[in-house]
């Protein structure tokens, strides 16, 4: 284990990750982490990450100082070698104009065990304080025309530090860097991989379930069919899965979600058609947050209802992964996440939690879905959200513009594969607005509805920008829904970025 200590960085994720790939399992902890804790997790190494701060300011950051003397290899990056300087009694002062560095600067490297092999690269910079002064022990083992300290060391102690980003991809030499300080330095073992991963994670879900009932509701997205599968690994047939499916999916997917897991894992799955019951609660109600609330709402009641028929369940199944266990804070995520993901579970009911993916990333989760044997058009569907075409169908939901969506969505979808674009827009998906055009067929009038489509790019759904889609490819799509969806007969593409809008329309 290498613990990632959190200063506020830009890049914490992305160390994380470069740590990872180089097979070492590695966490982020914030920098108020107790240095008691930090000796409990028994770390091989330890990364200060950079920040925004200023080392020498009395509020800004800093950790304990006895985190140096507890024999745990550290590198500090950025502001991390900064603050590791001005704690130990070096100085940090702020550089003067042209002191500053930006972008990317070369660099020559001394001997040291963190630069085997390498002498000059070009790294990148981002930063206005510099160290003045060493603290006492360390010597400078890299420099740059403006920057006479760009890296520093106490090989006795294992202590380095790197004023540069090596975890940013211009950084051209970074991952040696990286890969030196885990090896050369923390001598890790190097043996984390998605297959130990599944391996390990098999043999501990066992451990804590033992033999008690588990119950996990299924959406079809990746994170929670990629928890379900892996725990089903551990302890079979004492899995429940609930899938509700409130009509409100996309095309063939409540019948996909079937045939993948009941058929192909041969899993116990619920799934609990209830199309009717969700549209009847729906009908006349347009106002956005009115269906969001009904929708989920019915959601909680459907679930509670299967539930309580499968009698008692001592564990739930969650498909929390790292970027929400980070985003949403420590301690508290698990409970947070698990209203987000159902919607809500209710109180009266007592599960404990089980988040079996809770220590990876996305990719890593595709990647292990992928070894499972999870179908790869469902570990590389972009994301749907909750309310699904509840909230895609704008104005009132109806079965009959639900199917036309459905219908054009699919369209969509298919024209985006076979371009080979669907997996590098983040999202895409079509909408119904409540507005019919007047159009003409085949000498006829048409007067039907209005086809939105939107594409984005983005990393997480918190901003995005509008796919710049080929003019081709756009033309293919609105000649194919214009022709082959009944009631529709316009197609619109959307050119907001969020913000101002947001991703979905609703
Ligand atoms: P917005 O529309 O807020 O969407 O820009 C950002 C991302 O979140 C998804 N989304 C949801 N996901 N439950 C979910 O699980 C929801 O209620 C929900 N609403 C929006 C949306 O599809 C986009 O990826």
């Amino acid at each position: 284990l290498v613990l990632v200590v959190d200063f506020g960085g830009q890049y914490n994720q992305l160390i994380a990750r470069r740590v990872r790939e180089n097979n070492v399992y590695c966490e982020i902890i914030p920098y108020t982490t107790p240095i008691e804790k930090i000796k409990e997790k028994n770390p091989k190494g330890i990364i200060f990450t950079g920040g925004p701060n200023s080392a020498y300011l009395e509020d800004s950051p800093k950790i304990a100082k006895e985190i140096f003397e507890i024999g745990v290899p550290i590198l500090g990056i950025c502001y991390g070698i900064q603050v590791m300087a001005h704690i130990l009694g070096g100085n940090v002062r702020k550089g003067n104009t042209s002191e500053k560095e930006y972008g990317k600067t070369s660099i020559t490297y001394e001997k040291s065990a963190i630069f085997e092999g390498i002498t000059t690269s070009t790294v990148w910079m981002s930063h206005t304080d510099l160290i003045d002064v060493l603290p006492e022990g360390f010597k400078s083992i890299a420099y740059t025309a403006d920057c006479p300290v760009a890296a520093m060391e106490n090989a006795e102690l294992n202590l380095y530090g790197v004023q540069f980003h090596p975890e940013v991809e211009h950084c051209l030499e970074g991952d040696i860097v990286l890969k030196n300080f885990l090896y050369n330095v923390c001598k890790v073992s190097g043996d984390w991989t998605t297959d130990s991963f599944i391996a390990d994670k098999i043999k501990e879900l066992k451990e804590t379930i033992g033999d008690k009932k588990v119950l996990c509701a299924l959406s079809g997205g990746v994170d929670s069919s990629v928890a379900a599968v892996l725990v089903h690994r551990a302890i079979g047939d004492n899995l429940t899965c609930v899938f509700v499916d409130h009509g409100l999916l996309r095309k063939n997917e409540g019948d996909d979600v079937e045939r993948i897991f009941r058929d192909k894992f041969d899993m116990n799955l619920i799934r609990v058609n209830c199309e009717d019951r969700f549209l009847g609660k729906l009908k006349g109600i347009t106002e956005p947050e009115a269906k969001r609330k009904i929708i989920g709402e019915e959601f909680i009641r459907v679930f509670e209802e299967e539930s309580s028929k499968l009698g008692k369940m001592d564990f739930l199944v969650q498909g929390t992964i790292y970027p929400d266990v980070v985003e949403s804070g420590h301690g508290e995520a698990a409970t947070i996440k698990s209203h987000h993901n159902v919607g809500g579970i209710p109180e009266d009911i007592e599960f404990q939690i089980v988040e079996p993916l809770r220590e990876l990333f996305k990719d890593e989760v595709r990647k292990i879905g992928l070894e499972l044997g999870i179908d790869e058009a469902l570990i590389f569907r972009h994301p749907f959200p909750g309310p699904g075409l509840g909230i895609r169908v704008i104005g009132e939901v109806t079965k009959e513009r639900c199917d036309i969506l459905r219908e054009a969505d699919a369209i969509y979808m298919d024209e985006l594969k076979k371009a080979g674009l669907y997996k590098e827009i983040w999202q895409a998906f079509a909408t119904l607005p409540d507005v019919k055009t007047v159009g003409v067929m085949g000498d006829e009038r048409t007067y039907a509805y209005l086809v939105g489509l939107r594409a984005v790019t983005s990393s997480d759904g918190m901003t995005s920008d509008w796919y710049k889609m080929p003019y081709d490819v756009l033309e293919k799509i609105s000649n194919r829904i214009v022709n082959e969806v009944d009631g529709a007969n316009r197609v619109v593409y959307d050119i907001t970025s969020k913000p101002p809008g947001t991703i979905e329309w609703e």
